[in-house]
């Protein structure tokens, strides 16, 4: 039976407190941590089956033009080669996963360097990468005088969430203290340990690929679309993923070339992407150029505030870097100027990348939000408990649980933070500046509609089924949890399963949603079950008090009693519907850092983060945790190394693997702190929590930036703040 729960009924029964397991919001290991770490996890590349083949992507050498032939004759006269597939279904834009509609396209029309055109099938993977590396085509280049790869050049078209209120001209001229200053963000690679791969086999009815995605629920309908075969005719298992941060929300061709080769062929067709073609080929962050424009009274309170950003894409891509995304409701200011432009340029495609948005829009204003403190003459995170507005200023919506003013005041007092206007090059150490920072994170909260089965055996264990994935997040752990509490198991009794079109549909792991949506459905479908017990011991649901498997009434009965043998399975659907309708919904925090700048080299150390954070229920005291100080990291990398690096003569990108595009290593990062709020969020879902996946990379890296300046008084105006742009 299915159970529906929409979020707008008025029901608003804290379902996860009727639980009396006393695991919720606890620390619990990834149950599935020690297959990852042991090599027993199986990945998408890494599943058996017989005389499976290897396809290896050919990708386009130039950045835009036509391929105008492929010698397949040759190419099959090579060692071990099988086919070469370039069937134009192959060609998907990649990774939207529904956030943007990508054009149709041929696979001889090449828009990006990097582009795959088609797949090379052999009997091994070595033979297999010789014959793609010798594959015999032509192709016409267009003459790359014509084409934009410089933001700068390139010509752009509104979006259309723009924001215009008042007058903010006015409002510079004449407001006491005001900022007006330019930013550059460069593009950011996903970067995922575990490369793009899939094994697909085809039966000769029925398609199972074996894929390493974000949301097979979507996915299963962009495979269907691609290769015009029902959705029945498709299973995508995805069950373990080693990282995603959106470089997997959609399907990219490795799946559909993997797909339409075994179909073909009729053998298993395993691909897998090169690192450098991951890099080369699936998708960027945009780069972006922000102007932010804040004007203030005497307080400090802002009367005019203006973000103005130009993203980039490939020519009829949907989808835009949502920069001001926070900045319209984060901070007051009765005139208001929110535009953001998308330019068409010639890079890989653009798309979603771990915190779409804030993690480039909230370091720039929020290093913006510093000059103000220093213009007005107070303390920074004065400056920003100042200007909390208590309605979402540009939408005009109630907000609901707001927890900034508490991050902010929470995370100084941890930090140690020293109140009171600042000044710079105050502490130096040898050769060092010594300096800290401040920053707000703000991130919106999404829910997305999501199924999951729960079966209670017979024996007294309990199953959960979606297709939901787990990224490496903590899926598994927090459904065991949730599954737990309700029905009153202790973990090692819940076994979830996921990563599995057969099971009912997830919301799949994306912008921050994942845990509270299919949290939902688990919570929903266990309440079910839980009034069935209720019956089945003749009392009132409120009454049911399980723990360890047994009824704690005195009775001495266990779940096997009152199930006697038969099992209960549920359905539960949440249907959150558009709570962005009623409220303006979103996670906080604050970040604080200190950093040791060199004035010889200009390099930054950073010696201390913390960052304070706000997201409604904690689920998961380990795995949040963990989720922040993995943002954390990222603010470090975006802040200080982070840079795709594109080659002005040709557009290939320079720095496509690990070695070239500079993440932090364990030398990079000190020990991160992390506090995190307890505070249920009724109107966010069911299970009364938010998104908090990606918060802790939204706005530390302006953090950085401010301790940059406070140590060695120089300002930043380009991310990353390398070494040559701090001297
Ligand atoms: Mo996230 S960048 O929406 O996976």
């Amino acid at each position: 039976m299915t159970v529906h729960f929409k979020q707008d009924e008025p029901d608003t029964r804290n379902l996860l407190d009727r639980g009396s397991q006393d695991i919720i919001g606890k620390a619990l290991s990834r149950p599935e941590g020690l297959a990852k770490v042991t090599g027993t996890a199986p990945y998408a590349a890494e599943y058996h089956a017989e005389d499976t083949l290897t396809g290896v992507l050919v990708t386009a050498p130039f950045t835009k033009g036509t391929i105008t032939g492929i010698d397949k004759k040759k190419a099959l006269e090579m060692d071990g080669v099988v086919a070469v597939i370039d069937d134009m279904r192959m060609t998907v834009r990649p990774a939207q996963g529904g956030a943007g509609e990508s054009p149709e396209q041929q696979p001889s029309h090449i828009d990006y360097f990097g582009q795959p055109f088609a797949l090379v099938v052999a009997t091994s993977f070595e033979k297999a990468t010789h014959a793609a590396k010798h594959l015999p085509f032509s192709y016409e280049a267009d003459d790359l005088g014509d084409i934009p790869l410089d933001p700068e050049d390139m010509e752009t078209e509104e979006d259309d969430g723009n924001v215009r209120a008042g007058d903010l001209a006015h409002a510079m001229a004449t407001a006491p203290h005001t900022v007006d200053l330019t930013y550059v963000t460069h593009g950011h690679a996903s970067a995922a340990m575990e490369p793009h791969a899939a094994l697909a086999e085809w039966d000769g009815d029925r398609l199972t690929v074996h894929a390493s995605l974000q949301m097979p629920n979507f996915n299963i309908s962009e495979l269907s679309d691609a290769l015009d075969l029902p959705e029945d005719k498709i299973r995508i298992i995805s069950r373990y993923v080693g990282g995603g941060f959106g470089s997997k929300l959609g399907l990219s061709e490795e799946v559909t070339a993997a797909a339409l080769a075994a179909m073909e062929l009729k053998r298993p067709v395993r691909v897998v992407m090169s690192r450098q073609q991951v890099f080369q080929t699936i998708m960027r962050r945009s780069e972006s150029k922000q102007r932010v424009r804040l004007a203030a009274d005497g307080e400090g309170r802002l009367i005019g505030f203006g973000h103005e950003a130009r993203v980039s894409n490939l020519p009829d891509e949907e989808f835009a870097e949502p920069v001001l995304q926070s900045s319209v409701f984060l901070y007051g200011g009765e005139n208001r100027l929110m535009e953001l432009e998308v330019g068409r340029i010639h890079q890989m495609t653009a798309g979603s990348v771990r915190a779409p948005g804030e993690a480039i829009g909230m370091p720039v204003l929020e290093a913006a939000m510093d000059c103000l403190a220093e213009e007005v003459g107070i303390d920074p995170v004065e400056l920003r408990l100042r200007n909390i507005p208590e309605k979402d200023p540009s939408k005009g919506l109630p907000f609901t649980e707001h927890e900034l003013a508490d991050c902010l005041t929470k995370g100084a007092e941890a930090f140690g933070w020293e109140k009171g206007p600042r000044k710079p090059r105050q502490r130096r150490e040898g050769e060092w500046w010594i300096g800290t920072g401040m920053a707000s994170a703000a991130r919106v909260h999404n829910v997305s509609e999501a199924k999951a089965r729960v079966t209670l055996n017979g024996d007294g264990t309990a199953r959960v089924q979606s297709d939901m994935t787990d990224i490496g997040t903590g899926t598994y752990a927090v459904l065991t949890q949730i599954a737990g509490e309700m029905l009153g198991l202790a973990p090692e009794n819940v076994l979830v399963e996921l990563g599995d079109t057969d099971f009912p549909r997830g919301p799949g792991s994306g912008g921050s949603w994942g845990a509270a949506s299919i949290g939902s459905a688990v919570v929903i479908a266990c309440q079910s079950i839980r009034e069935k017990l209720a019956d089945k011991a003749g009392i009132g649901e409120d009454q049911l008090d399980l723990r360890d498997g047994s009824l704690r009434d005195g009775s001495n009965r266990t779940l096997q009693d009152l199930l006697d043998g038969e099992p209960l399975s549920v359905e539960g659907h949440y249907e959150p519907g558009d709570i962005s309708d009623d409220y303006t919904a979103s996670s906080f925090g604050a970040f604080f850092a200190q950093v040791r700048v060199n004035r010889h080299t200009g390099e930054t150390r950073v010696e201390r983060m913390l960052g304070a954070f706000g997201f409604g229920r904690v689920l998961n005291a380990q795995t949040a945790r963990s989720q922040c100080i993995g943002g954390m990291v990222w603010c470090i990398g975006s802040a200080l190394t982070e840079s795709l690096l594109f080659d002005p003569v040709d557009g290939h990108l320079a720095n496509c693997d690990l070695a070239e595009y500079h993440v932090p290593v364990h030398r990079d990062v000190p020990d991160l702190e992390v506090i995190m709020l307890e505070r249920n969020d009724p109107a966010a879902s069911a299970v009364q929590a938010k998104g908090v996946g990606e918060l802790g990379m939204c706005g530390g890296a302006g953090a950085i930036a401010n301790a940059i300046y406070n140590a060695c008084g120089a300002r930043m105006f380009e991310f990353p703040m390398t070494p040559d742009k701090v001297l």
